[in-house]
């Protein structure tokens, strides 16, 4: 039995590379469990770039309500909000003191923003143990992520063991699961799609902004009859992860034949991502309508993570010394 464990930050709404670099290949993988799997928003790590109050409410709102229009059943896994179950900062602060310095300063993610931003906080810095405490606390076998992750999960795996040789036994070692075609999906300026570089396909919101989104989808400046390079192509690449394969074999017979514009394969595009979510954007915008319904969701799925999170908690803060429950007794 394998306990599947993911989460998506809350930090904008959910673009084309959570649904299939992340969502959709999570919930293969837990439904093809016996066991619940437990799937999060990760709405602590959305702190280290969200500051506004509203904002963060609403993304979190927007991620919960894309993974239940991807298909989540709510009854079958645990899903929660991160935020719900403190223990996780908690065991970030057990973790945290069994981290090397260098590790997280060396780390690619916390090199990279760092570098773009103007103020580097300690939340971004210690971003990766938070993660590690995401998982272990919940003794995940398998994490299915985008291959940006790689590093985390490796970080996590480094801090599991070094926790381990310390104090003994006590967490399981989870494995990433990474999803071949989709590794890396290309934003619509050909960097990683990615909330930060303000370069995303948000294929379940309006369909309107998205068609916007299609068409700002940077190319080179190749005349519409010359022959082109499909695999450095951003708008190629996208239509392949998503059109059927005889549809892309056409898409890239255009492409070496030249008289097939840039413009033209935007349309391809931009109908496959229509219609290809047609069911699930429907869905999203039930659900972004209900947020009572989405609040009832998540405090159940809080309540089922806790039980999980405290029976861990008991186990670390035994190991390390301390008593084995937070809570204080009175004699
Ligand atoms: P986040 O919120 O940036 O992304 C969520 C998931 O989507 C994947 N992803 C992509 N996959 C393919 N192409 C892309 N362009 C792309 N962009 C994002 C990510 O790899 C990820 O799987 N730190 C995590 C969230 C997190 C987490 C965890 C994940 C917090 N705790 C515990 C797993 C386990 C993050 O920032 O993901």
């Amino acid at each position: 039995m394998s306990r599947v464990l993911t989460g998506i930050q809350s930090s904008g709404h959910p673009h084309l590379g959570n649904l299939l670099g992340a969502i959709r290949p999570a919930l293969q993988l837990a439904d093809a469990q016996a066991e619940p799997a437990f799937l999060f928003i990760a709405d602590l790590h959305a702190l280290t770039t969200i500051h506004s109050p509203h904002q963060l409410r609403e993304n979190t709102y927007a991620v919960a309500a894309a993974w239940l229009a991807m298909g989540l059943n709510p009854h079958r896994h645990v899903f929660f909000r991160q935020s719900d179950v403190p223990e996780v900062c908690e065991l970030t602060w057990y973790l945290g003191c069994l981290t090397p310095y260098p590790m997280l300063a060396n780390a690619h993610s916390f090199k990279e923003k760092s570098t773009h931003l103007s103020k580097v906080s300690a939340g971004l810095f210690t971003y990766p143990v938070l993660m590690a405490a995401d998982i272990l606390l919940y003794q995940a076998d398998l994490v299915p992520v985008g291959k940006d992750q790689k590093q985390h999960l490796e970080i996590t795996r480094d801090i599991a063991n070094a926790f381990n040789r310390v104090y003994g036994e006590i967490f399981r070692l989870p494995e990433p699961v990474f999803q071949e075609e989709t590794m890396v999906l290309p934003g619509i300026d050909g960097r990683k799609m990615s909330k930060s570089y303000g370069n995303t396909l948000e294929p379940l919101g309006d369909l309107e902004e998205l068609y916007r989104q299609v068409r700002r989808i940077v190319t080179d400046s190749t005349p519409v009859d010359a022959p082109k390079d499909p695999e450095k192509c951003t708008i190629f690449k996208l239509y392949s992860v998503l059109a059927p394969p005889d549809a892309v074999e056409e898409m890239r017979q255009r492409y070496l034949r030249g008289g097939y514009g840039y413009g033209q394969a935007k349309e391809a595009l931009y109908e496959v991502l229509r219609t290809s979510f047609a069911t699930e954007r429907q869905a999203y915008h039930q659900w972004r309508a209900d947020p009572a319904g989405l609040e009832a969701i998540l405090r159940e799925g809080a309540e089922k993570a806790r039980e999980e999170a405290q029976k861990t908690l008991q186990l670390v803060r035994q190991a390390v010394g301390l008593s084995a429950s937070s809570s204080v007794v009175k004699t």
